[in-house]
């Protein structure tokens, strides 16, 4: 049962040319409170508001905390989907499990976020490209200090009209591949979507920027070597007319649209080698003309273009920096069926 207080001052909406990413935020937001005397209870949607903690909560000293990111869609037929909420709401309690957090009700989450969008549908934008990003996160309330699990969470659920995650749009991105930093190792939390995983890469990605690049590409841990994910996307490369990608480790993250991806490519005829991949590999194949695209995968990013990378020091252009026919027809395909202009064959648009 899943209590709802409307919101008595509903904001003003942005425009749909100026969405960014993760700017705006709904009228209303779900929570959910647990105690371990009493579990998961409390269900409700209230007025979108801040959340008040006590400065000795686990989360501000020890990081137990949790996020997820899905979309729901403004399909063209004026119906509202989400995209996959299953994979994502799997993968949040397989975050938990690995970050000793008290797995979430399924049912309940998926209750929660249809709910959610039905009480803010007017807030899901209807311009091409734009969509609503979903973000259910929990965190450690308890206050105490002693390290160990937390004995209280709060988990909520906010969301954000959007539109496109990088500037680019569906232009390429130039990716910094980082040879000394590193952003999670094997048998650590590196598939866990949890924030420190992504606070690890904040210096290096300043670093980038600051040369001019969007984002970061990992290696591994110890040998600095394979590559692991981009920033907030899995990575794939087509070399010499085969598509491979990073094989989940443990250290990556397993992305819904990464896996989405693979289907695609494998339901055209196209085999996806997941496996282990040098960055020297790739460079390789690039300085013999083989690199013939490579691409991002992920939530916000969508399906993202690399157009360069830049690993120590030396710049490799990757299909002249331009789009390529694969990427593009990946972005289209995806795109056409979470906003229902593709026939849906895998069943993963759920109507709210
Ligand atoms: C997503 O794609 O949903 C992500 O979580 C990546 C980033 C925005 C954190």
């Amino acid at each position: 049962m899943i209590r709802v207080e409307q919101s008595t001052n509903l904001k003003a909406k942005p425009p749909q040319g100026e969405l960014g990413f993760g700017k705006y935020f709904t009228d209303h937001m779900f929570m959910l409170d647990y105690e371990a005397s009493q579990g998961w209870h409390d269900a409700r949607i209230v007025p979108y508001q801040p959340l008040t903690l006590d400065p000795a909560a686990k989360v501000f000293h020890y990081g137990q905390t949790i996020f997820e990111g899905l979309k729901a869609y403004h399909g063209s037929d004026g119906r509202v989907r989400l995209f996959r909420p299953e994979a994502n709401i799997a993968r949040m309690n397989r975050s938990n499990v690995r970050m000793s957090v008290p797995e979430l009700d399924s049912e309940l989450f998926l209750a929660a976020l249809e709910r959610l969008i039905e009480v803010d549908a007017a807030w899901i934008p209807s311009e091409p490209g734009t969509s609503l990003y979903i973000r259910p996160f929990v965190i450690a309330t308890q206050a105490l200090l002693g390290v160990a699990p937390s004995e209280q969470y709060q988990f909520a659920i906010i969301m954000s009209p959007v539109g496109a995650y990088y500037p680019e749009g569906i232009n390429p991105v130039r990716i910094f591949v980082e040879s000394e930093h590193v952003r999670a190792s094997v048998g650590g939390v590196g598939e866990a979507k949890t924030a420190g995983n992504y606070a690890a890469t904040f210096m290096s990605q300043q670093t980038a920027k600051e040369s001019g690049y969007t984002q970061v590409m990992w290696l591994d841990s110890a040998q600095h070597r394979y590559i692991e994910e981009v920033g907030s996307m899995n990575v794939f490369f087509c070399i010499d007319g085969k598509v491979c990608t990073p094989a989940l480790s443990g250290s990556i993250l397993a992305g819904v649209t990464r896996s989405s991806i693979i289907q695609l490519l494998e339901s055209w005829g196209i085999e996806v080698l997941e496996r282990a991949i040098t960055i020297e590999e790739v460079y390789e194949a690039g300085r013999a003309g083989l690199l013939e695209e490579s691409f991002g995968t992920g939530t916000a990013a969508v399906v993202s273009p690399i157009g360069e990378l830049c690993w120590r020091g030396e710049q490799l252009l990757i299909g002249d920096g331009r789009t390529g026919a694969l990427s593009k027809r990946l972005y289209d395909t995806l795109t056409g069926i979470q906003y229902g202009t593709v026939e849906d064959r895998f069943g993963w648009m759920r109507e709210t």
